[in-house]
């Protein structure tokens, strides 16, 4: 197994797979998916599912990587050869290509506001001035089609050069230093006059707005913060060595992951509230308000670039891990070299992104469309960063508890004497738990 690669160390790979986990999906998605679900109760419901689906199926995941040494595909295909099961990693591969493609699309803003922000075209603007440059910022198609394009380069040049001095090394340094300035803007923003209306709808449950929607939601934004259901996690439990607990590994992923996203809340609704902003404007939501904060903050242009090139780099750790999937596929069952793997599937990835580029009003047509009444990346980000993760975290965990069954899953979590005291626990939520519950959600959608 050597030339696929290893992680250098137990810290290096729980940095690398919390890289993974935190991204756009803690600072992005998840402020403006709480904004649109009412606040607090999508926020409870949230944690709910991060502890009862989220961690089990990351578990499952792991297991599954760890015990074949395989990317998703060749991981069922070792498991149950012969079977239609290696679909399930087929789905996995086709879903990280498409998250890849809007992915890079925001990703590329946090690289566009670093700049905007160093060249003071934030300065001194209110609210109205800071939407009127986001906007007529997502609305220039040349340069959102060459954001997009340098964020996927970046990837593809990194995961290029493999597991260890690539994924790894570049996980390992910018992580604290984006904890450290989430806390600093947390404090800010708390202390911003109205702060205490942010507070409110972000920490004071409203149950008239409980409705099936929020679930999906939810579940939804669960796994794509845990970069779970497309066998991102498989992929990295592949480079696992034996020795090191799966289980620790999980639940330090899990809890960086929701301190992220959580502490993201509590700067971005007490800065709205305080703004006087609706929290339920959708994906612009916070590149129209963070600007806003730090035009009226001491030292805030050089604070804004800073906290942007963070987001970048927190969007960079994500981005190579969703490559990296197509990628492990390639080599190991294509025998293709990594280099090319990495490339052609950037170039992939960067087609596809294109639309989701020209979506802020770049071209109409992909702004509004017809039929749906969405933008493209929405939709983009509906289809494939909710229901097909979903689906791809129903199959993982059905297959584990009834196809592998969890004794085997078990006896990999548990190798080399590895502790697990809630194991009885962990099998009935894989067994029963997560193939129902996820399967309710997902059905409640269509019906
Ligand atoms: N978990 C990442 C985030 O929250 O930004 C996004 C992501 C990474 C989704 C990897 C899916 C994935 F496989």
């Amino acid at each position: 197994m050597a030339s696929r690669g290893n992680w250098g160390s137990k810290l290096g790979f729980i940095l690398a797979a919390a890289g993974s986990a935190v991204g756009l999906g803690n600072i992005w998605r998840f402020p403006y998916t709480t904004g649109r679900n009412g606040g607090a109760l999508f926020v409870l419901i949230y944690i709910g599912c991060v502890i009862v689906l989220g961690l089990p199926v990351l578990l499952a995941e792991l297991s599954l990587g760890r015990a074949t040494y395989r990317n998703p595909v060749g991981a069922f295909r070792a498991i149950r050869p012969g079977t239609k099961w290696h679909f399930t990693g087929y789905l996995g591969v086709l879903t990280a290509v498409m998250i890849l493609s809007f992915y890079a699309v925001i990703a590329g803003w946090t690289v566009g506001y670093i700049f905007k922000t160093l060249a003071g075209q934030f300065n001194g603007l209110e609210k109205s001035g800071v939407a009127a440059v986001f906007s007529s910022f997502i609305g220039s198609p040349w340069l959102q089609v060459l954001l997009l394009a340098i964020f996927i380069i970046l990837t593809a040049y990194i995961v290029s050069r493999g597991v260890a001095a690539g994924l790894e090394k570049f996980s390992k340094l910018l992580m604290p230093l984006l904890f450290l300035i989430l806390v600093l803007l947390m404090v800010r923003s708390l202390t911003l006059p109205g702060a205490e209306k942010g507070l409110s709808f972000y920490l004071k449950p409203d149950f008239a707005a409980l409705n099936g929607r929020v679930f999906l939601e939810a579940m939804g934004q669960a796994f794509f913060s845990l970069s779970l259901g497309l066998g991102t996690m498989l992929t990295y439990g592949s480079y696992l060595g034996k020795k090191e607990s799966l289980v620790s590994s999980a639940a330090w992923v899990a809890v960086l992951d929701t301190s992220v996203a959580i502490l993201a809340g509590f700067i971005i609704f007490p800065a709205l509230f305080s703004q006087n902003m609706a929290p339920d404007q959708g994906p612009g939501l916070v590149f129209a308000i963070l600007p806003v904060i730090f035009s009226h903050m001491p030292g805030g242009m050089a604070f804004g670039a800073f906290f942007f090139l963070l987001l970048a780099v927190a969007a960079l750790t994500s981005t190579i891990s969703i490559l990296e999937v197509p990628v492990a596929f390639l080599i190991d069952e294509k025998k293709w070299p990594r280099r090319k793997a990495a490339w052609l599937m950037g170039g992939v990835a960067f087609l596809f992104g294109i639309p989701s580029a020209l979506s802020g009003g770049g071209m109409a047509f992909f702004s509004r469309l017809p039929l749906l009444h969405v933008d493209f990346l929405t939709l983009w980000d509906k289809a494939w960063g909710n229901v097909a993760l979903s689906v791809g975290a129903l199959l993982v965990a059905f297959f584990v508890a009834h196809v592998w069954k969890t004794a085997n899953a078990l006896q990999e979590i548990t190798a080399e004497g590895a502790r697990f005291r809630l194991a009885r626990l962990w099998a009935i939520a894989i067994k029963y738990v997560c193939p129902l519950l996820i399967l309710a959600v997902l059905v409640s959608q269509f019906l």
